[in-house]
């Protein structure tokens, strides 16, 4: 690996500023980078590639030259990791390679397919329209990131997963605390020993109960564990995986949204009367031009490889920024405008190749009958503060808004 001199290069990840939370880098920020494959400097004192363009994103996430797991030595990351047992590692697939990956992403790939997805349509409205009622029963202005774009997610994961809502309070801290870029290697160990534990009394209980439930967590016991397929360990790392990630990120993207078409009056007008085609391309815009993983996917290369004009070394650090990709001109014209209607499917708002998010069939129901059904049950909604004045998750690695008034 070649030796760097890292003081020079422009610190990374990239501040939006303060109020404006829809430029994911900066003009100034883009003037540094040095090209479309660059490096730049990790807050934990090392550097990583930062690759920018769509096709260089694209070909870099779908060759196996590339590594996401973390703990190997030289691996790009934001924060130091607590030194963490084997054990506290076991199931978390979004971080492992080959044919263990596949061999646990497979266990729920029928889960989450559209036309299952389909069928629990019924419930995700149920939660939506639930949600609205307590909020149009309560005081205005209201936050509606803690009053409907947080509980609406967290509330359909638990039901799938079988974990009970009413301990959404000890998870959503944890889970915050895991995709703080800014917490500290014992508290992240401490919300993953918490978590694990939580999750492991809970899939404890469902195996030692004569019938362990029809919800996800349940069926894999059922299915997997009694069978010898999966151990517990890796049951546990799943749900954690499942849990943070059912929920953090459709509720930012909920409360982005919801800002963007707040200024966007004759969109929020559209989606009353639209149908689900229109809808769904209103939603696809949005996960493109608010790609709220804004810190990208960190990689380590395993062997030589060209990439955009650039040789990266065998176990080099690689970072996929994918919210310049789905701003690149070449593929989405004009690419820093908010087009609902233009055909923004290519996006890759939930990466690409191996790893591409496994729950974004959920993600997409969730997030179309939650805008659709708020726009058609609050015409009037509003902002309730200046919006200059929002506090944004700066400092998280899904990026949204930690709180968002508004009267109606
Ligand atoms: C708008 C909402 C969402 C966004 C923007 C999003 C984004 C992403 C991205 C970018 C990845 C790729 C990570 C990588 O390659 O390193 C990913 C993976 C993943 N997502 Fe999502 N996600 C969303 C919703 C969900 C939901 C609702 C679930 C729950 C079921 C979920 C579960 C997962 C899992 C399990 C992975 C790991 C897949 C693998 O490694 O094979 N995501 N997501």
């Amino acid at each position: 690996m070649t030796d760097v001199r890292t003081d020079r290069l422009p610190l990374f990840p990239f501040r939006s500023p303060g109020d404006d939370p829809f430029t994911p880098v900066t003009a100034a920020d883009r003037r540094h980078l040095d090209g479309p494959v660059t490096r730049v400097r990790l807050p934990t004192g090392g550097w990583t590639w930062l690759v920018t363009r769509h096709a260089d994103v694209r070909e870099m996430l779908r060759s196996d030259a590339f590594s996401a797991d973390m703990y190997r030595p030289g691996f790009p990351l934001l924060r130091r990791l607590p030194p963490q047992s084997p054990e506290a590692r076991r199931g978390g697939f979004i971080r492992m390679d080959g044919d263990e990956h596949v061999r646990l992403r497979k266990m729920l790939t029928a889960e989450f397919m559209v036309k299952n997805i389909r069928r629990i349509e019924p419930l995700i409205t149920t939660v939506v329209d639930d949600a609205l009622d307590t909020l149009t029963a309560g005081d205005r202005p209201a936050d509606l990131i803690a009053g409907f774009a947080l509980p609406v997610p967290s509330l359909v994961i638990c039901h799938l997963l079988g974990v009970p809502y009413a301990d959404h309070a000890y998870f959503q801290q944890r889970s915050t605390v895991l995709l703080d870029q800014s917490a500290g290697p014992a508290a992240v160990r401490d919300a993953m020993t918490g978590l694990r534990s939580y999750l492991g009394h809970l899939i404890e209980a469902k195996r030692t109960s004569g019938d362990p439930g029809d919800d996800l967590l349940g069926r894999l016991v059922s299915d997997r564990v009694r069978t010898g397929e999966l151990e517990i360990g890796e049951l546990i790392g799943m749900a954690v995986l499942l849990l943070i990630a059912g929920h953090e990120t459709t509720a930012n993207m909920i409360g982005l949204s919801v800002l963007l078409l707040l200024q966007r009056p004759d969109v929020w007008q559209r989606l009353r009367t639209a149908d689900d085609d229109t809808v769904n391309g209103i939603v696809e815009e949005l996960l493109r031009y608010l790609t709220i993983v804004r810190t990208g996917l960190p990689r380590q290369a395993v062997r030589d490889i060209d990439l955009g004009g650039r040789r990266i070394r065998a176990g080099e650090p690689v970072t996929a920024l994918l919210s310049l990709a789905n701003r690149d001109d070449t593929t989405f014209p004009d690419g820093d405008t908010f087009d609902p209607y233009r055909a923004a499917r290519q996006h890759m708002a939930f990466g690409f190749g191996v790893h591409q998010c496994i729950g974004q069939p959920l993600a997409r129901a969730e997030l179309r009958v939650a805008l659709a059904r708020l726009a058609r049950r609050l015409p009037t909604l509003r902002l309730a503060t200046d919006p200059a004045a929002l506090p944004t998750r700066d400092n998280s690695i899904v990026y949204g808004l930690a709180e968002l008034p508004v009267t109606w």
